[in-house]
């Protein structure tokens, strides 16, 4: 595996590689959520790049951005270990320069994450759109669990006629349900405990659903006595679209969850 840190050099590399290329872009802490990616990228193949960047520009003032766990060590050896080709570690001067051309997210972003963090997917999508030109990849790898980035960058690719195949990966969970986050490490035992009722909620859900429950209000309800006690920020049942709905069409229905623990969010969803 080689390691690399500038732009002249990834450039050099880009130009030698004959094959398809797998990308997996994260911002590192590597966990088995980002290590399914990268198998999945390594599976379908010639090259694997993987990019480890903690992009500042999706951080909002007052966000984790400082504290935001780094563990470049363990990471290398994650990647190592996976067979990855190339890792791409550029510090923020390689990335950004002080007055740039910007990349706005489309206005239907700003519902759920967006509404909570207006801007945050501007710097979502102004990053990877600089790391797909740097890679030029066949396909790019993006976990469902990050459902509404996963949708925006699908979009991105297609307004921008990008030539990049966006792959969907399902959300890697502990046994014990919990959605695998690099942020995970933020909680005690107790939290970690009391944050297994999300899963819950959310399989719960799904199994009303699959008996034939269609009012979301009622699915809702049900959601938020499970997640009883917790600080919700939100529940959504919403279209592939994400507009909320009151209806549920089992094939067109996604419901999140967001729970906040302190300062930390938690995320999670499923896709009927
Ligand atoms: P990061 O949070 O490091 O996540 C990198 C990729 O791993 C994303 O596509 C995310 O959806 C996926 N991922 C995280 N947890 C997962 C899980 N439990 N199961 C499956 N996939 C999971 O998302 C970002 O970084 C950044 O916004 C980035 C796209 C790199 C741009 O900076």
């Amino acid at each position: 595996m080689q390691v690399i840190k500038t732009v002249e050099e990834l450039k050099t590399i880009r130009k030698e590689l004959n094959g398809t290329i797998g990308f997996v872009p994260t911002m590192g802490a590597l966990h088995d959520g980002h290590i399914s990616l990268i198998k999945e990228a390594r599976a379908n193949n010639d090259f694997v790049i993987v990019s480890i960047f903690v992009n500042p520009t999706q951080f909002l003032k007052g966000e984790d951005l400082s504290t935001y766990p780094r563990k470049e060590e363990a990471d290398m050896k994650i990647c190592q270990m996976c067979k990855v080709d190339f890792l791409f570690m550029p510090d923020i001067n390689t990335m950004y320069e002080e007055d740039e051309v910007l990349i706005k997210a489309p206005q239907n972003s700003y519902v759920l994450e967006g509404l909570t963090r207006p801007g945050h997917f501007d710097g979502v999508l102004q990053v990877v759109l600089k790391l797909f030109n740097l890679t030029r990849p066949t396909n790019a790898y993006f976990g469902k669990k990050d459902v509404q980035q996963l949708a925006l960058i699908q979009q991105m690719v297609k307004n921008l006629f990008i030539d990049i195949n966006i792959v969907p990966c399902d959300i890697v969970r502990e046994i014990s349900g919990l959605a695998l986050s690099s942020r995970n490490v933020y909680l005690s035992a107790e939290q970690k405990q009391e944050a297994l009722k999300i899963s819950k909620s959310i399989y719960m859900a799904g199994n009303l659903i699959a008996k034939g429950e269609r009012n979301s209000k009622v699915v809702k309800e049900k959601i938020y006595e499970v997640l009883e006690n917790l600080d919700v920020e939100y529940v959504k049942i919403v279209n592939k679209k994400f507009d909320e709905i009151n209806t549920i069409e089992p094939s067109n229905t996604i419901i999140l969850v967001v729970v906040r623990f302190g300062k930390v969010r938690l995320l999670d969803n499923i896709w009927m």
